[in-house]
C-alpha cells in the first residue's frame, strides 16, 4: 500500500489594515525607535481594530483567502482547526464559528492552544488526521488577537505584539512530500515567566484582577529569552540528527517571530546561512500562533518542490518544539 503522508497544498492570509509603528509608540509609552528596533527587530505591527471583531475576523479572512487562491468549495473540508492563544470566547469554540462562517458545512473542528506554540503543535495534528488515511482536507488556522491582552501602558510587552491570521490546507501526498518529523516539548515549571495571569478558571475575572492588570501579558522577557534560544535550537539540532540532515540540506527554517535577537541566535547556533532564515518580524511582531503561516504566505513565491524546511517555535507554558517538513509544490 502507498504510503500517505500529510501535505501542505495551499496558503492564505489577513493582516489587519491598521499599521501600529514605532513612532506611535513612542507617543504613547517611554520607548523609542532605536531601542524597539535593536533590541527585537520589530518596525511596526497590525492591531485588528473596531467592535464585536475577535480572532474569529482575522481567521475567517484568512481561510476565505486560501479558499479563493485554492478555488475549493469549503464544504469539501473535512475539519478545521484553529491554533490560537486568544480564543473568541472562554467556552464556545473559536473554530466552530469559523468552520460555520466559511461554509465548511461537512467539517468538525476544534481549537488548539497551546500559547505561541499551537500553530507548531497543531502541524502535527492536523498531519496525523490526514496521514489515518480518514481525512481528505485539513484546514489549519494560526490566527491570534494579540492586542487583546496587551496593557498599552506597559513599554516591556506593548512593543512586541501584533494581530495576525495565516491559513494552510494539509491534504493527502503519495509522493512522499508534507510533514517528515516532529519533536515536540512541554515544561510547566515554565508558566511563571509567561502568562495572563487572571480570567480563565485558576484566577477568575473580577474587579480586583482588573484593577491589578492580571488580565494582560506578564513575562519576565530575560527569563524567556534565555530558554527561547537554548530550547529551539536543541530541538532543531535533534530534528536534524534523527533525520539524518546536515546544514546544507535544509533550504529554510521558519521560526516563530518573537525577537530578531532569538532567532539570530537560533541560527547562528545552527550555524545556518542567514539567507534561508525565513523572517518577517519587521512588519507584523510577535503574532503567536499567526507568525509561522504568515511566513509561509510571506515566502510562498520563493519556495520549491521537495525544499526542505525545519518549523520551530517556543511559548509560554512552557511549550516548544521543531516540525520538519518538505514543502510539495511551485508556485
Ligand atoms: O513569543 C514567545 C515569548 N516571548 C519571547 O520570546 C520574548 C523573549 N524576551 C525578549 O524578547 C526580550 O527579553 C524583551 C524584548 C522582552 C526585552 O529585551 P531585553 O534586552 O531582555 O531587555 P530588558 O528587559 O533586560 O531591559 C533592558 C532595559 C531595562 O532598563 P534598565 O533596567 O537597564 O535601566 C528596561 O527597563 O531596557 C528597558 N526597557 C525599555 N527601554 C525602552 C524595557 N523595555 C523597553 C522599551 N523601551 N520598550
Amino acid at each position: 500500500m502507498t504510503k500517505i503522508s500529510a501535505a501542505i497544498t495551499a496558503v492564505g492570509k489577513f493582516v489587519p489594515e491598521f499599521v501600529l509603528t514605532n513612532a506611535m509608540l513612542e507617543t504613547m509609552v517611554d520607548t523609542n525607535d532605536e531601542w524597539i528596533t535593536s533590541r527585537t527587530g520589530i518596525k511596526e505591527r497590525r492591531i485588528l481594530k473596531g467592535k464585536n471583531k475577535g480572532t474569529s475576523y482575522m481567521a475567517i479572512k484568512a481561510a476565505e483567502d486560501l479558499l479563493s487562491k485554492k478555488q475549493i468549495d469549503p464544504k469539501q473540508i473535512d475539519l478545521v482547526i484553529v491554533a490560537t492563544a486568544t480564543p473568541d470566547m472562554q467556552a464556545a469554540s473559536t473554530s466552530a464559528f469559523v468552520a460555520t462562517k466559511i461554509g465548511a458545512t461537512e467539517a468538525f473542528s476544534f481549537d488548539l492552544i497551546a500559547a505561541c506554540s499551537s500553530f507548531l503543535f497543531a502541524m502535527t495534528t492536523a498531519a496525523s488526521y490526514i496521514e489515518s488515511g480518514r481525512y481528505k482536507k485539513v484546514l489549519l488556522i494560526g490566527a491570534d488577537k494579540c492586542s487583546s491582552m496587551i496593557d498599552y501602558t506597559d513599554r516591556a510587552t506593548c512593543i512586541i505584539f501584533g494581530d495576525g491570521a495565516g491559513a494552510v490546507l494539509f491534504e493527502p501526498n503519495t509522493e512522499g512530500f508534507g510533514m517528515q518529523d516532529q519533536y515536540l516539548r512541554s515544561d510547566g515549571n515554565g508558566r511563571e515567566f509567561l502568562k495572563v495571569e487572571a480570567g480563565g478558571s485558576l484566577l477568575p475575572a473580577s474587579l480586583e484582577t482588573i484593577t491589578n492588570k492580571q488580565h494582560y501579558v506578564n513575562q519576565d522577557g530575560k527569563t524567556v529569552f534565555k530558554f527561547a534560544v537554548s530550547n529551539m535550537a536543541d530541538v532543531c539540532e535533534k530534528i536534524l540528527e534523527r533525520n539524518n540532515l546536515t546544514k546544507e540540506d535544509i533550504q529554510w527554517l521558519a521560526p516563530h517571530q518573537a525577537n530578531k535577537r532569538i532567532i539570530d541566535a537560533t541560527s547562528s547556533r545552527l550555524n545556518l546561512d542567514p539567507a534561508k532564515v525565513m523572517i518577517n518580524i519587521h512588519k507584523y511582531g510577535n503574532t503567536t500562533s499567526a507568525t509561522l503561516p504568515l511566513l509561509l504566505n510571506d515566502y510562498e513565491s520563493q519556495l520549491k518542490k521537495g525544499d526542505k524546511i525545519i518549523f520551530t517555535a517556543f511559548g509560554g507554558g512552557f511549550t516548544w518544539g521543531a516540525n520538519y517538513l518538505t514543502w510539495a509544490y511551485n508556485y
